[in-house]
């Protein structure tokens, strides 16, 4: 083979893939516009809640409590599992302002958070939507950050609902002297007179991160795995 021949085969065989690979799309691609996708439901953006301050430091709490051991955060697609379907897991269903809210997890969902607190095992319920679950339905009508304290304190003293099998976080809370007025968030437990059961600095934190827990805000499309639900029949 004649230098000649080498040279042209070497230059051929770089110049070709060069010219295909790269001149080629660029003339055919450099003049494209964006496409402007809109979502069939007007929503192109993702909704971030902040995560900072007392939030932040409560997801701390949770982590150090090892609730992760006992409760998921994590509403399963509907081929992997019925959550969707259990009461309140995945959103209120009647929800009186925003009708049915209910909708899988994704990814978004832990974004800001320093870990996504998904669970290891799933002993108690899925708390993705606890905020929501005890305003809307526990507490309704009344103080859902002491329908929290109280839990916390003492799991089996729930009015009106089966006692809960859920550990007691006593130590979150401490046994104080009333000075003065008794404090705005003195449990309601039956204490020695002249006493009160406040929260502790870490139990206010965590249950500003269990109210924080509302994971339904409505995606785009494009986001939303979550099964139809059956449309009302039409009147004949
Ligand atoms: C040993 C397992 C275990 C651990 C650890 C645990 N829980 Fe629970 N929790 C449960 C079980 C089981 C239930 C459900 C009880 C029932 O429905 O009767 C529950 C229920 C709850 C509920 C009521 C939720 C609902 O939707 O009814 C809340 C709130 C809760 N736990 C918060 C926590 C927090 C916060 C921590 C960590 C500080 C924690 N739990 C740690 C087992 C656990």
């Amino acid at each position: 083979m004649s230098f000649r021949t080498f040279f042209l085969s070497l230059s051929a065989s770089f110049g070709l893939a060069w010219l295909a690979i790269v001149i080629v799309p660029y003339f055919k691609m450099r003049a494209l516009e964006p496409i402007a996708v809109e979502d069939g439901d007007g929503t192109n953006a993702v909704y971030i809640p902040k995560r900072a301050g007392r939030i932040a430091d409560g997801a701390e709490v949770y982590a150090a409590n090892g609730c992760y051991q006992c409760h998921s955060q994590l509403i399963r697609p509907t081929y992997a599992g019925n959550d969707m379907f259990r009461p309140d897991w995945g959103g209120i269903a009647g929800d009186e302002d925003r009708g049915d809210t209910r909708r899988e997890t994704n990814a978004f969902d832990f974004e800001r958070e320093k870990f996504a607190p998904i669970g290891v095992a799933r002993l108690g319920t899925d708390l993705s939507n606890l905020g929501r679950r005890v305003e809307a339905v526990y507490a309704k009508g009344g103080d859902a950050e002491k329908w929290l304290y109280a839990h916390l304190y003492n799991p089996r003293w729930r009015p009106g609902r089966r006692e809960s099998t859920c550990p007691s976080f006593r130590f979150l809370f401490q046994v104080v002297e009333v000075k003065g007025n008794a404090s705005e968030d003195a449990l309601d437990f039956p204490v020695k007179e002249g006493m009160e059961i406040i929260p502790k600095r870490e139990a206010k934190a965590l249950v500003s991160y269990l109210l924080s827990l509302k994971k339904d805000q409505s995606v785009p499309d494009s986001l939303n795995f979550t099964p139809p639900t059956a449309a009302a029949p039409v009147a004949p």
